[in-house]
């Protein structure tokens, strides 16, 4: 096994060396807020998909599961402190989220149309957001479950939390407290945008 980050892999491996390439969540942390910020997004995007050409063989396959964005979101209000907007609000949810979280997700079909500039077809789509709902609000629920029932290990985990760095302690309090990530899944009204939302 290797490990490498995803912009390194044409210089480890041959061309055309793959038939199949699985992807299953690690492409939205491919582009950082910084990315993001100063514009790279798509550039950086872009570098995966011309790394896949490159390396899968004529006929092969790419499976990609990603979270994606539902509207075109403001990386500058994201990278905001989660206080900087409405308790509850959109973006108050984004900046909890990508503070744990790290990374910045795709928006529409930008893979769609960064895949066909590479070269392949696109066979099989499926939005799976709700199935993601399901299995994070399981996670959620097993999880508080697990520390209510294990006091003294909660106790250890939040006082070294705490210790060691008190900024994301505060994260994640607001991450428990509010579960942005099952909340990203939720079933929405499909009026609801970004800038309605406070
Ligand atoms: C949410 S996890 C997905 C884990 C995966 N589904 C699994 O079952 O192991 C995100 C993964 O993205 C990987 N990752 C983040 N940045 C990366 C990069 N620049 N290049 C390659 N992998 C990266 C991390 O190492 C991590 O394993």
């Amino acid at each position: 096994m290797r490990v490498c980050s995803f912009d390194d892999v044409t210089g480890l491996f041959e061309a055309g060396e793959f038939d199949v390439v699985v992807l299953n969540g690690p492409t939205e942390h491919f582009v950082s807020e910084a990315d993001a910020s100063a514009g790279r997004d798509e550039a950086v995007r872009r570098t995966l998909f011309d790394a896949l050409q490159v390396l899968i063989k004529p006929g092969g396959r790419v499976f990609i599961t990603c979270i994606h964005f539902r509207w075109p979101t403001d990386i500058t209000e994201v990278r905001k402190s989660p206080l900087a907007h409405p308790v509850g609000s959109y973006y108050f949810y984004c900046s909890v989220l990508v503070e744990i979280y790290s990374g910045w997700y795709p928006l529409g079909d930008v893979y769609d149309r960064l895949a066909a500039d590479a070269g392949f077809d696109l066979v099989r789509e499926r939005d799976a957001t709700n199935d993601y709902y399901l299995t994070s609000r399981m996670w959620s629920t097993r999880l508080k479950d697990y520390l209510r029932t294990n006091p003294r290990f909660a106790r250890q985990f939040v006082t070294g939390m705490f210790r060691k760095d008190p900024r994301y302690f505060f994260s994640v309090f607001l991450f428990w407290l509010y579960d942005p990530w099952t909340w990203q899944f939720r079933p929405t009204d499909v009026a609801e945008t970004p800038l309605t939302h406070r």
